[in-house]
């Protein structure tokens, strides 16, 4: 399950935030694991903030706001930020750099990674991965610097290693585009879809 996946790259901490909590299910988790000693919940909508409340009860602190802003200059040691576009999660961030972001952006995530990485981040894991049937991408930032080549922003940090999972969203993203019309910009996505393959494929044969 996705929430389990982001849950996996959370360290032990003293102050996690989740913004733009929703139901609050990801701050119970922490809760149960004893993860972290202050647990931020906040979201844009109080709606969705009432839920986390109902959940949560005491154990946490909320916070009703448009992004980080709505923390009021708390700086949380861990910050996630989880299940909206690309755009949103760059909105919320507003190029502040924090301690530790991991965040997984349903699209533009080219985007994400090239202003991220611009920006004072380096990133820290890259991961695929696929919960009912949909592929989607966790990304753990820290302070620091890194350069990522086309490839990188297009697929991931650590795109070429061996992973199953994104290899099996290489050749369904494949599939699909060659259903597609065959447009300027799907031709070059459908290249650098290749590339991507060639390197995963070398570095089978180099592993063996
Ligand atoms: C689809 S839910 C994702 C919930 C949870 N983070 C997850 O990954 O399952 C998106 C949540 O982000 C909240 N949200 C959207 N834009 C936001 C913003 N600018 N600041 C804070 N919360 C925001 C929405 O109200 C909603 O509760």
């Amino acid at each position: 399950m996705r929430l389990n996946e982001i849950f996996a790259l959370i360290p032990t901490t003293d102050v996690f935030a989740d913004i733009g909590c929703d139901h609050g299910l990801l701050c119970q988790m922490v809760l149960l694991s004893g993860k972290a000693k202050r647990i931020l919940a906040a979201d844009i909508s109080e709606f969705c903030l009432n839920k986390a409340k109902t959940l949560l009860g005491d154990n946490a602190e909320y916070f009703l706001g448009d992004g980080l802003d709505a923390l009021g200059g708390i700086i949380p040691d861990v910050t996630v930020i989880s299940g909206m576009g690309g755009n949103t999660v760059l909105h919320i961030l507003a190029g502040r750099v924090l301690p530790k972001v991991i965040i997984s952006p349903q699209n533009d995530v080219f985007k994400v990674r090239k202003t991220l990485t611009e920006s004072g981040y380096k990133i820290t894991e890259d991961k695929t991965i696929v919960d009912n049937g949909k592929f989607y991408d966790i990304i753990a930032l820290e302070p620091g610097k890194m350069t990522l080549n086309e490839l990188q922003l297009t697929f991931g940090a650590f795109f070429d290693r061996n992973d199953p999972i994104f290899a099996a969203r290489l050749k369904h993203n494949k599939e699909r585009l060659l259903s597609y019309k065959q447009t300027p910009l799907n031709k070059q996505k459908l290249i650098l879809i290749n590339k991507a393959m060639e390197l995963l494929n070398k570095g089978e044969t180099d592993n063996e």
